[in-house]
């Protein structure tokens, strides 16, 4: 009974996938539109990809949710070669809700720590820096960005609005920190370049993580909101299209009861209707919603009699407890059973382990077919027949069948029956025409090669 009425809500079926990515393909033209649309389809000033020759040494600083990440890229002479040192550093969870200042303080100490750590002693010439950003801004400049809007969580007052460097490189300059902001870059737009830097054939880069989101090339006679600049009509231009924010305005995506409560709750509602179907930062919670209204449905009941007051802590579960569940290799689903246990002082009976598990699948299963939409509604709208995509985020990389599930979405909504092979096609597997892969480090190797691109286009040089 109610497993049925879970799979009937959460499963998006080819003929609804196929209706979501014609929807998105008028969706990501509406963005480059000079009246504009949901998705934002950020220009990134990003013009082209690198060809395999760039050199110098670089910096990059990588703000993204999870981590802060501080890498320093040697490109050597030499196609398609780098070496990279790198520094984690915790993103404490009170900076997402705090205060400007305190973020850029804490970022400019990381950096001042890394230039202290890997150069003491030495006296250095200001090092460039890509500064991997990866929220929505507006860019007049490729130095420069205006927040639209935080997403993934993030709540910092005053930043919205405003332009991100000038506080940035004040928190730097009062530290004497010796570096030079070039680029200002989105997640997804590193990827691209990062990837393409070693495979020719890749087109679009995407995150599948804490948020969801693509950057491609576009030509800038496609772009109509950049007219006004009079760009050569087959100059490219990486866009940040900012697919999260993909049909804030509830027109086509099946959004269940739950999704309506992940976004009324969120920071931001109203905002980023598509990622917060998808994106890691929301499956675990999606999952604790429908697990605490099936406890409190006098028809169904599980967990009946038991205190489930971890259970009712919004955000206590991430996505890597769904995982868990998905990986479970016992017929008895013991560690899912213990799991429950340990770490939600539940017990679980026979039919609610199959629930969860089921829900867990019904979960990461939507989360996979939805994301391939994105890809395919890109693909369709440049004509692409054959193209790889480079991916990265913590879902795409750790989920388990997330992507076997994206790429069987992909054959249905673009039906392929053939691998590149001529084949029959087994999605997933290579053969793929649109093929999604592992990317290449984007805010590491990608910020570094867009800085470098950057003060070639700037200081002339081919
Ligand atoms: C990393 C990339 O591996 O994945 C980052 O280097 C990106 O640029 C990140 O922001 C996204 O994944 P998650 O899971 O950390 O949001
Ligand atoms: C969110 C951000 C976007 C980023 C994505 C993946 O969607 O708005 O800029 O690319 O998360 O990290």
């Amino acid at each position: 009974g109610e497993i049925r009425r879970l799979e009937d809500i959460f499963t998006v079926d080819t003929p609804k996938l196929k209706a979501i990515s014609d929807h998105f393909v008028s969706e990501l033209a509406k963005g480059l539109s000079k009246e504009g649309g949901s998705i934002p389809m950020n220009p990134t000033w990003c013009m082209g990809f690198p060809d395999g020759h760039e050199t110098g040494t670089f910096l990059a600083l990588d703000m993204g949710g999870t981590n802060l990440r501080v890498c320093e890229i040697r490109l050597p002479e030499g196609k398609g070669e780098f070496d990279i040192i790198q520094s984690k550093y915790r993103m404490p969870e009170e900076l997402k809700s705090g205060n400007a200042e305190e973020l850029w303080n804490y970022i400019a100490e990381c950096l001042a720590e890394f230039i202290a750590y890997h150069h003491e002693g030495e006296k250095l010439d200001k090092l460039p820096l890509g500064f991997t950003f990866s929220y929505p801004a507006t860019q007049d400049y490729i130095d420069h960005g205006v927040l639209q809007r935080w997403t993934k969580g993030f709540d910092i007052d005053g930043v919205e609005g405003k332009d991100v460097v000038p506080p940035f490189e004040k928190a730097i300059a009062e530290r004497g920190v010796p570096i030079k902001l070039t680029a200002l870059i989105n997640d997804t737009t590193g990827t691209l370049i990062a990837s393409a830097y070693t495979d020719s054939e890749m087109r679009i880069g995407c995150i599948f993580g804490t948020g969801c989101n693509a950057a491609y090339m576009e030509h800038c006679g496609e772009i109509p909101k950049l007219e006004h600049m009079n760009l050569p009509k087959d100059q490219e231009i990486a866009i940040n299209c900012e697919w999260g924010a993909f049909d804030n305005e509830h027109k086509i995506l099946p959004r269940t009861q739950y999704d309506v409560i992940v976004d009324k709750d969120s920071p931001r509602p109203g905002q980023q209707a598509f990622e917060k179907m998808i994106a890691g930062l929301y499956l675990g919670e999606l999952f604790r919603l429908v697990l605490v209204d099936l406890h409190e449905n006098p028809n169904v009941k599980i967990f009946e009699g038991q205190d489930i007051s971890v259970l009712k802590q919004a955000y206590s579960l991430d996505s890597s407890f769904l995982s868990d569940i998905e990986n479970d290799p016992y017929e008895n689903l013991q560690e899912t059973h213990d799991k429950f246990l340990a770490e939600l002082k539940l017990k679980c009976t026979k039919p609610e382990l199959e629930l969860v598990r089921r829900l867990a699948e019904l979960i990461g299963t939507r989360s996979a077919r939805l994301s391939a939409c994105g890809v395919a509604a890109i693909c369709k709208k440049k004509g692409y027949k054959t193209a790889h995509v480079g991916a990265d985020g913590s879902v795409f990389n750790k989920y388990p069948h997330f992507k076997a599930r994206g790429a069987q979405a992909l054959k249905e909504i673009l039906d392929w029956d053939k691998g590149r092979d001529g084949k029959p096609l087994v999605p997933g597997q290579g053969q793929d025409p649109v093929d999604i892969k592992p990317a290449e480090d984007g805010s590491g190797v990608g910020a570094a090669l867009i800085a470098a691109l950057t003060l070639k286009r700037v200081h002339g040089g081919n």
